[in-house]
């Protein structure tokens, strides 16, 4: 049996599969089991932007190990206390804490608990178009009816609002609310970019109701938008921002900051055994260091820029819009946006949808200029064919 026969055969079946095997990667680079080269803008959906591999992240985990790979929260940890500090240090407005987790929905997870936990309310209002994670919590706060009706009942108390709406939230936000939850910009919702206005009110709106902001910069942090947490670009501070994706390396974690206003935080109350494992607490520690001295926020600021005019400059009748902050783009299409992923692919151009027609571009942060001119002509063939 082919690789794609055996996943086919073994696997739940509750993911869809591309027919392809890739088996290796470097910095923006794939390759497939027939070594046939791709350039990558899919980046791990948004978990490479430090690229594949990165040898700075390799050493750190083949160090670690060889010296601690699990340890749990009921003991210290060096390798932990020194990115909860990092982590702390580099967030938006004075978040002093974190909890530390395994993937983006475990973080979220634990943002929806620690708001009911500190306000004493049920209430969490999410966005349309909004995407925050599949467990029975997170899938509560994401909009996608096609995610959600199967598993219903979902949790109680949440709603969710339009997008960019500020007459929506403001009627929205009550006394039982416990949390808003938004994206800065909606990633799997299609490159959805917030308004700073509307999202700086939103803050005051909470702030004014004691209700707390949750920001999910789980796509967006760690430089993907420019700045290295979208927060930055509007002078944002939440409560509670979870992150996971590249926060690593491509190392699963999540973790949640938390902010000053947050209360009630007891022993016992939330914990995970792998959560904060000293593995990927120090790829942690590594993807930071590549980030800071590579300043990959600003190089996804520059990049991301020149490829957005660059699209926009393609004379296509199939493109509605191009969007996009820094290295998270999306070009929303007048089709399903299926068809154009696979034609992409056969010009070694791997991309993601992001909704059913935006076609998303999420590539590793260090990926070339020369890769992403390649990347654009491909898209302007496949838009124009
Ligand atoms: C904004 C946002 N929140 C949460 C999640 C869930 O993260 P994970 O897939 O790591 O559980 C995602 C995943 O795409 C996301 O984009």
């Amino acid at each position: 049996m082919t690789t794609i026969e055996t996943e086919s055969r073994y696997r739940s079946g509750v993911e869809s599969q591309r027919d392809v095997v890739i088996v290796r990667g470097q910095g923006a680079r794939l390759w497939d089991d027939a070594g046939r080269e791709y350039i990558d803008c899919v980046g791990g959906h948004g978990t490479a932007n430090v690229g594949h591999c990165h040898p700075t992240v390799v050493e750190a985990i083949r160090r670690q190990a060889g010296t601690l790979i699990i340890c749990p929260t009921v003991f210290g940890n060096d390798v932990r206390a020194r990115l909860l500090e990092r982590l702390v240090s580099l967030a938006p407005g004075n978040m002093g804490r974190a909890y530390l987790g395994n993937s983006g929905t475990e973080a979220v997870e634990a943002a929806l608990k620690f708001a009911r936990l500190s306000t004493g309310r049920p209430g969490i209002v999410a966005a349309k178009g909004s995407f925050h994670g599949r467990s029975m919590g997170a899938l509560s706060a994401t909009w996608e009816p096609k995610y959600r009706r199967p598993y219903e009942p979902l949790v109680p108390g949440f709603q969710h609002v339009a997008y960019n709406d500020l007459a929506a939230m403001d009627e929205a936000i009550g006394e039982d609310t416990a949390a808003v939850i938004l994206e800065v910009v909606q990633g799997e919702g299609g490159v959805n970019i917030g308004d700073g206005d509307y999202l700086c009110a939103v803050q005051d709106l909470c702030r004014e109701r004691g209700a707390l902001l949750i920001v999910d910069e789980v796509q967006t942090g760690f430089g993907r938008t420019g700045r290295m947490f979208a927060c930055e670009h509007h002078g944002l501070e939440p409560d509670l921002m979870p992150v996971a994706k590249s926060i690593a390396g491509g190392v699963p974690m999540g973790a949640c900051l938390i902010g000053p206003r947050v209360e009630n935080l007891q022993p016992g109350l939330h914990g995970t055994t792998f959560g904060g494992n000293p593995l990927a607490c120090a790829a942690a520690l590594a993807t930071l260091d590549v980030l800071e001295a590579e300043d990959l926020p600003a190089e996804a600021e520059r990049k991301g820029r020149w490829v957005i005019e660059r699209l926009r400059a393609i004379d296509s009748r199939l493109i509605r819009e191009v969007r996009g902050l820094g290295l998270m783009i999306g070009i929303d299409l007048r089709k399903r946006v299926t068809p154009y992923l696979k034609a992409l692919a056969d010009e070694g151009v791997m991309a993601l949808p992001a909704g059913s027609t935006v076609l998303r571009l999420l590539p590793p942060l260090v990926i070339s200029d020369e890769d992403l001119a390649t990347v654009c002509d491909a898209v302007e063939r496949v838009l124009t064919a």
